[in-house]
């Protein structure tokens, strides 16, 4: 049965690399939100996202049992809403694409068991996709004049790297975090200044009150390296709210939080910009939850223009998690002669 659906859906499969408006479901469930869009070739016809962040704020971050819990009460009801705002029906799907890895193994299990069910049923190719590639690869539903190779930023809640993106399966680092990853620290500094989870947009929100005036170190500041280092600015953080309290002093939460913020962009904005001058690239791109920041898209944008770079920002909502970036990061490595999964199919919590 197993090796019966395999073939014919890798024989639909090789009829599809040609096909210039093929049509593909992505599903993402790696962490908290339980999404799926729907694309036809360069269009998009549906982004559905059911996010669990009110869930989860009570505990401080996600729990991943809680997570699962709700991605199996949540797929089915954004599948119908995914295919309601597509206008479309399941028959009219060529191959469905689902994150096998990296992130919760309880929460991946729950969307490769339904892409699975799905792709079998439909007897059409399935399509894993590694998650940090699909963040990448949301630069091309904006942007799809851009073409490999190019240079990508990606900054999300487990990633600070600058890649030399070649193709989909072929990516190189050039530099990346020697500990915590620029989502995490904003995070943690979050957390110690007592804003809610998610910490990028609260320390975004709460930026707007403060001004940038407090000169915390920046790590790094005198290497010769495209590598970060998120857990030193944090510690500095940590080290400056602790000597306040300890003698029972106040400061100003929103000085912190702009003064980190701005940091925590320049030190992205700067290895970007010397990636794209020390390898010669006249263009990047960015992505992964951080890049919805409204800071390091300006800034970004800023230093790219006075150094004639050309900078590709993907909207906002396809930043953060979501399926299109995993429906067309599939339809990348179909056209690069990706094979179908079969339905033995296993989620990798870690991937390299
Ligand atoms: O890419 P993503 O949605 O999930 C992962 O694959 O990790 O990234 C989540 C991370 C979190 O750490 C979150 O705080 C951060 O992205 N983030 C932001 C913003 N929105 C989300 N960081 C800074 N500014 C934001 N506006
Ligand atoms: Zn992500």
């Amino acid at each position: 049965m197993n090796t019966d659906y395999y073939t014919i859906a890798h024989e639909k499969l090789q009829k599809l690399r040609d096909k210039e408006d093929i049509c593909i479901l992505g599903i993402e469930s790696s962490c908290d939100d339980t999404a799926i869009g729907i694309i036809r070739g360069n269009k998009v016809l549906a982004n559905q996202i059911s996010s669990q962040i009110f869930i989860h704020q009570q505990f401080g971050g996600v729990v991943p049992e809680i997570a699962s819990r709700n991605h199996v009460q949540n797929i089915d009801i954004v599948l119908k809403k995914a295919l309601e705002e597509a206008n479309i029906s399941l028959n009219e799907i060529d191959c469905i694409a689902v994150t096998y890895g990296a992130g919760l193994q309880g929460s991946l299990l729950v969307g490769v068991a339904f892409a699975k069910a799905l792709a079998f049923s439909l007897e059409i190719p399935l399509i894993p996709i590694n998650h940090i590639r699909g963040h990448i690869c949301a630069n091309f539903i904006d942007h799809p004049e851009l073409s490999f190779p190019f240079l990508c930023l990606l900054a999300s809640g487990g990633h600070t790297e600058i890649l030399k993106v070649n193709s989909y399966s072929n990516m190189e680092i050039l530099g990346q975090t020697r500990d915590d990853a620029a989502g995490e620290a904003f995070d943690k500094v979050a957390r110690i200044l007592g804003f809610n989870y998610p910490g990028g947009p609260e320390i975004e929100k709460y930026a707007k009150l403060g001004s940038p005036n407090i000169e915390f170190s920046i790590p790094l500041k005198n290497e010769d390296t495209l590598d970060f280092s998120y857990s030193g600015l944090k510690t500095n953080i940590i080290n400056y709210v602790h000597n306040y309290t300890q003698k029972n002093q106040e400061y100003n939460k929103y000085d912190v939080a702009a003064s980190f913020q701005k940091i925590a962009v320049d030190m992205l904005v700067n290895n970007a910009i010397k990636a794209a001058k020390d390898y010669g690239f006249n263009a990047i791109s960015i992505a992964g939850g951080v890049a919805a920041n409204t800071l390091l898209r300006e800034r970004i944008q800023e230093e790219g223009s006075k150094n004639n770079i050309t900078v590709y920002i993907p909207t906002k909502v396809l930043c953060t998690d979501n399926g299109l970036m995993i429906a067309k990061a599939a339809h990348i490595a179909i056209k690069e002669g990706i094979d179908n999964a079969t339905l033995n199919l296993d989620v990798k919590s870690n991937l390299d």
